[in-house]
């Protein structure tokens, strides 16, 4: 582990004490990176996951509490079978590879969406990262698969709803709603950022994001260098949040 030491923040251009608690990625824009190299898809997804190490290793070097990425949505069942089969190859050994180096760096893997559709070795696989990591007080890295807002709130409120039933409870409260969330008991996500230039949030976290920060950089996923990552905390650190209050007072 090499947490940044204070001054090393503020030679980023940063202050520690205003670093976002949560962050959420959006990782779009490998079918483009590929195709700007003549390259396949499954090249730009390759290229894709490679990023992931730094993003990560960074995130945690800096503290930050919670990371989540977004890799797999309930939409991209859509995708031709052959893409779909190559993403999940590339988690496989993702995993495989990374395991260890995550869990030195003290790590939390948690896979929000519904990973129990998956195949079984990819299911597996995933079971084990997250059981491995599970005592680990680091970074809480959330991996977003299978994973839609739509799905999530509705899965919530039936949870939710069920506990309240056998209360014998006519409502569900917001506090119940919010602790059925995949992301329950971590905090709220203070910044999104979506590469590649699209500005919407195609079904991620739609409760979590309700006070975020929103960054939508140009680079494809796999150039979003370190680089650019600090440069949209400096942007994050440049806004001025409200909270529906007024300047100062938030
Ligand atoms: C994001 O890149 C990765 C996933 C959705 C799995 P895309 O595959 O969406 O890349 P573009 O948007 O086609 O460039
Ligand atoms: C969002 O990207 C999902 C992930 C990055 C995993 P998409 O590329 O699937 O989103 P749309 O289709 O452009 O909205
Ligand atoms: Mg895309």
């Amino acid at each position: 582990m090499a947490i940044y030491s204070d001054e090393e923040i503020r030679a980023f251009g940063l202050d520690r004490d205003a670093l976002p608690k949560h962050i959420a990625i959006i990782m779009d824009g490998n079918g483009r990176w590929a195709k700007k190299r003549r390259l396949s898809r499954s090249a730009g997804h390759r290229a894709g996951v490679d990023r992931l190490r730094g993003i990560i290793r960074m995130s945690s070097d800096l503290e930050i509490a919670s990371l989540t990425l977004y890799a797999f949505s309930t939409e991209n069942w859509k995708r031709p079978s052959d893409e779909v089969s190559t993403l999940m190859a590339l988690l496989i050994e993702y995993f495989t590879k990374e395991i260890d180096e995550l869990f030195s760096n003290n790590v939390r893997i948690r896979i929000i969406g519904a990973y129990q559709d998956f195949a079984s070795p990819v299911r597996s696989v995933i079971e084990r990262a997250m059981k491995r990591t599970e005592n680990n007080t680091g970074l809480n890295l959330n991996i977003a698969l299978n994973y839609g807002s739509r799905a999530e709130i509705l899965r919530a409120a039936n949870l939710a709803m069920r506990q309240a039933v056998a209360e014998g409870k006519s409502e569900i409260t917001a506090e119940m709603l919010e602790g059925n969330f995949y992301t329950a008991g971590q905090p709220e996500v203070d910044l999104v950022i979506r590469t590649s230039g699209e500005h919407r949030i195609s079904n991620f976290l739609l409760y979590q994001i309700s006070y975020a920060e929103l960054l939508f950089p140009e680079e494809f996923w796999p150039d979003f260098s370190d680089e650019a990552y600090l440069s949209a905390l400096r942007v994050y650190q440049s806004r001025s949040r409200r909270f529906g209050g007024l300047e100062g007072n938030a």
